[in-house]
């Protein structure tokens, strides 16, 4: 199979720069695309490639996108018609992501720029709120004033009023997550985040904390206009969801009833030591899904690929269970290699696979027969030794019985010259 990545808005220079850096084929080419572009989040992939990747499909079909994230599949889905079931292990993203598959009523966009008037206004108006995240070293995040005033609109936002409905509130969220880290000291310059240099005193005392409630409070009602615009963009037309489940064991995490699915399209973390949970902590804080360290650490564990707080000490007494060997020759090899280098990350590279290799098994139960599988993955590189994530996927869907496994380079992902992203298709007999 070969993609038409670029479709007909190629450019010379983007057709002839075989896998240079696509920023199409990364969430930077979402952004102007109504819903996809409500947060700005690490784990998303770009909603072109999943267009690509559904040419053919139609109401007939099913699609099941495992590791949702964002929610990139189901609502490129829930936008062309196709049926999409979706599963995350993180509950801060099943609710993202149902909410930008929420088929809104007519009066919502209107219902939400009122709400954040109101939301805005009292904002304003505030005393200091008591309440603030438990967010280790918060002050990293935001100045004092600048957390004061998030608290405030936060606060405002949770206030019980007659009028407003969940639907709304939610709304009001996304708002308030786009502004709260738009005010962050953080940049998404790079794979993940990182620090920048908080504002210096000078500028801090320029400006008194009614001057940043009241320009966060402005911010707050932008941004709640642009949610608000961004509803009628791309209108759905099919229902889909998205369950709170691990995908390690997808017949438990399904709804069940019998459903297969025609297909798979999915990216699922990738074995590079990136944790969704460090990334996502600001927006899972402040809107109450996570309350301390230990929790998010015990998160980071559940899921695959994760070695943030508790994870990384979890990891150091684990053993590969009696169905933990991995069908790709060579692959003790590399882990030893990895092992010497650093003994924690070869027992993190044995897990992941030992994670996909359950939940590749477990797929095959789900799934129609000839369904098609296409998985977005990176490969990594620890210290010296090369780990050829995408061939291992493919020696993994062979052993699971898969059938005509192809593997496509579709983009170059960093400036280290070995690192890709491809596209690994397999097809279930
Ligand atoms: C690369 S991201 C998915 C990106 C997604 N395609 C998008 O566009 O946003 C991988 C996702 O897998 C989820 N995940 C990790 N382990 C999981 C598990 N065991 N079961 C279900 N989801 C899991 C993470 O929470 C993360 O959202």
């Amino acid at each position: 199979m070969t993609l038409d990545l670029f479709g007909q808005h190629a450019t010379d220079q983007q057709a002839g720069a075989a896998l240079g850096l696509r920023t199409r084929l990364t969430f930077r080419g979402n952004i102007a695309v109504g819903r996809h572009g409500w947060l700005r989040l690490t784990p998303a992939y770009s909603l072109h490639l999943v267009r690509e990747l559904l040419k053919g499909c139609g109401p007939a079909d099913f699609v099941l996108e495992p590791f949702s994230g964002t929610g990139t599949t189901p609502l490129v889905c829930a936008s062309l018609g196709v049926r999409c079931d979706a599963v995350d292990i993180n509950p801060f993203l099943v609710w993202l992501g149902n909410l930008k598959l929420t088929r809104f009523d007519g009066g919502v966009a209107d219902d939400l720029r009122s709400a954040s008037t109101t939301v805005a206004d009292r904002a304003r108006a505030r005393g200091t709120p008591l309440w603030k995240p438990n967010l280790h070293q918060i002050e990293k995040w935001w100045d004092p004033p600048t957390l004061v005033a998030l608290a405030k609109l936060s606060d405002a936002i949770r206030e019980p009023t007659e009028r407003r409905t969940d639907r709304v509130r939610d709304l009001l969220r996304v708002a308030f997550c786009r502004v709260m880290i738009q005010s962050a000291n953080v940049s998404f310059g790079h794979q993940s985040m990182s620090f920048r240099k908080a504002r210096d005193e000078a500028a801090l005392v320029e400006e008194t904390p009614q001057l940043v409630a009241g320009r966060l409070a402005d911010a707050f009602e932008v941004a709640a206009v642009e949610v608000a615009d961004s509803i009628a963009v791309e209108p759905l037309v099919t229902e889909c969801r998205v369950y709170l489940g691990d995908s390690r064991d997808l017949p438990a995490a399904l709804p069940g009833c019998g459903r297969r699915y025609t297909a798979v399209i999915t990216s699922p973390p990738y074995p590079n030591r990136m944790s969704y949970i460090r990334e996502l902590r600001p927006y899972m804080y402040w809107l109450g899904y996570l309350s301390d360290g230990r929790a998010a650490g015990e998160l980071d564990w559940k899921a695959i690929g994760g070695t943030w707080g508790c994870a990384t000490s979890l990891l150091n007494t684990w053993a590969p269970n009696g169905h933990g060997g991995i069908p790709f020759h060579g692959f003790d090899r590399i882990v030893a290699d990895i092992g010497k280098d650093h003994a924690l990350l070869g027992r993190y590279v044995h897990k992941y696979f030992q994670d996909i290799k359950g939940h590749i098994l477990g797929l095959r139960q789900v799934l129609a027969p000839g369904a098609r599988c296409h998985y977005i993955v990176g490969n990594s590189k620890f210290y010296s030794t090369m780990l050829p994530v995408e061939a291992i996927y493919a020696a993994l869907f062979e052993d699971a019985g898969f059938v005509n496994v192809s593997i496509e380079a579709i983009r170059k992902r960093t400036s280290k010259k070995e690192l890709f992203e491809f596209v690994v298709s397999a097809f279930a007999p």
